[in-house]
């Protein structure tokens, strides 16, 4: 993009007469291989509403301009052309473009320069002028005779990590993308260690097995100081906490009693006014059937900030892990999820429609009953899903009208998922427990039948 009246080249700093940074080749005054060896001091600058004064228009320019505008800078762009995004940013407002090549006195009342022309005319010539002012000059893709360059860098919420690698870009940013994996994956030791806001994080954490938790929800988890954590939650995760980390635990177990709703609430409030990062690790997602949004209601009415991660739901994960789709063409059109049978009134009064239940394995009989009157057919095919992804994984089938019987003669435990519908017939446990009625046996004093006569 070329500006209109455009002052005629002092230097060659447009794109029509740059080559991109990376490319150069030329000689230059000042390039000293052995800067290289020299010791760095690194240092994060804070540049809001400071002027910083970039020189060239091209992609690398464009790039450096958007991570200065990230910082609030106060961008001065001096180039005869721009490419199209930096064009759109200044008549937007965002920045000052000077539309034509850069001259001795541009610096003036910077903090920053950044060189990025392709022309080792220019860039040593504001470099030389940047060293005249005392004014920090990048000059990209020349970091030997550079006196200061942009790190790559990653962030992880308050956390940010920068990385030089010997003048070598690409070698730096493959670091980064190594380093930034591991700060999604809470594989870093990330924890604050001083005292700062307190805020909650409800997250989802699957059905149970560690690798169905989401990575924000595994980052998040690196920064708790605080876990609350619910029975049927990813508790595996929990030995890979730091011992310092106040793990409490709210969930109904075997000799221990669940914590009701209102002590669960208080407890989030009264961490995370203490000013420490709390995570409510829930199991599934947090929004069905996990009271979530009741807990998001009592920490946004305390003025708490929140954040919730979505979870991969028991409801459609534990019939997957028994080989259950909860849709399939030709076979279920949608699914419902409810938890008991109550709720059976609101169902679609439609056959191809697979229903899934989640708790009331105890009241499955009655929910059955409720499901034939209402008219569904008794050889409707029926699953039970218990402790999906757990070691105690085991899958009975049967139909509305057998179902219960089955499921007390093999002792059904909860957590357990029902999936009701014709997608049962897929799970290979329906094969296995409901083989195909034998072929009757032909009576020996029947004669046989004619043959079909070939109507052709
Ligand atoms: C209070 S609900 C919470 C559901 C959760 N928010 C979700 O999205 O999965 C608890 C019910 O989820 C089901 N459930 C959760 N995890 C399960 C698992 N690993 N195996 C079988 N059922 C599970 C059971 O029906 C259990 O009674």
């Amino acid at each position: 993009m070329t500006a209109p009246g455009a002052d005629g080249p002092v230097h060659p700093s447009g794109p029509s007469a740059r080559r991109e940074p990376d490319d150069r080749t030329g000689p230059t005054a000042d390039r000293d291989p052995d800067r290289r060896a020299l010791p760095d001091y690194p240092l994060t600058l804070r540049l809001a509403g400071r002027r910083v004064v970039v020189v060239g228009g091209g992609p690398v320019a464009e790039r450096r301009v958007r991570g200065l505008l990230d910082a609030r800078a106060d961008v001065v762009l001096i180039s005869p052309d721009v490419t199209t995004g930096l064009g759109t940013l200044a008549r937007a407002g965002r920045l000052t473009w000077v539309a034509r090549t850069y001259r001795t006195g541009d610096l003036a009342g910077a903090w920053l320069a950044h060189t990025a022309t392709g022309s080792l005319l220019v860039d040593d010539q504001v470099a030389a002028d940047a060293d005249e002012t005392r004014t920090w000059c990048v000059r990209t893709g020349d970091p030997a005779a550079s006196a200061a360059w942009v790190p790559a860098v990653t962030r992880a919420g308050d956390v940010l990590v920068a990385v030089t690698a010997g003048g070598d870009p690409r070698r730096a940013t493959r670091l980064r993308d190594g380093i930034a994996t591991s700060l999604r994956t809470g594989r870093l030791p990330v924890r604050r260690q001083r005292p700062g806001t307190g805020s909650v994080a409800l997250v989802g954490g699957g059905p149970g097995d560690p690798g169905l938790l989401t990575l924000r929800g595994r980052a998040l988890l690196a920064e708790a100081e605080v876990v609350v954590v619910d029975r049927l939650a990813p508790r595996a995760v929990l030995a890979e906490l730091d011992p310092d980390v106040l793990v409490i635990d709210v969930g109904k177990a075997p000799g221990h009693h669940a914590v009701p709703q209102d002590g669960i609430n208080a407890l989030l409030v009264e961490h995370a006014r203490a000013g420490r990062r709390v995570v409510r690790l829930k199991g599934g997602d947090p929004y069905v059937f996990g009271r979530g949004s009741e807990e998001i209601a009592v920490l946004r009415d305390a003025g708490i900030p929140v954040e919730v991660v979505a979870g991969v739901s028991s409801a459609v994960a534990v019939p997957a892990a028994a080989g259950i789709p909860v849709t399939h063409r030709g076979l279920s059109r949608g699914f419902s999820v409810i938890t008991g049978h109550e709720d059976l009134h609101t169902l679609p009064p439609t056959e191809q429609h697979t229903i899934v239940l989640l708790m009331g394995v105890g009241r499955l009989g009655e929910t059955c009953r409720s499901l034939m009157a209402g008219g569904r057919a008794p050889h409707t095919p029926v699953a039970v899903v218990e402790d999906g992804y757990g070691p105690g994984q085991r899958v009975t089938t049967g139909t509305l009208a057998s179902i219960a019987t089955r499921t007390a003669e093999v002792g059904v435990r909860s957590p357990a998922v029902t999936v009701i519908g014709d997608v049962v017939r897929l799970a290979p446990a329906w094969a296995q427990q409901n083989p195909p009625s034998p072929a009757p046996v032909p009576d020996p004093d029947t004669p046989a039948p004619a043959p079909e006569r070939n109507p052709t």
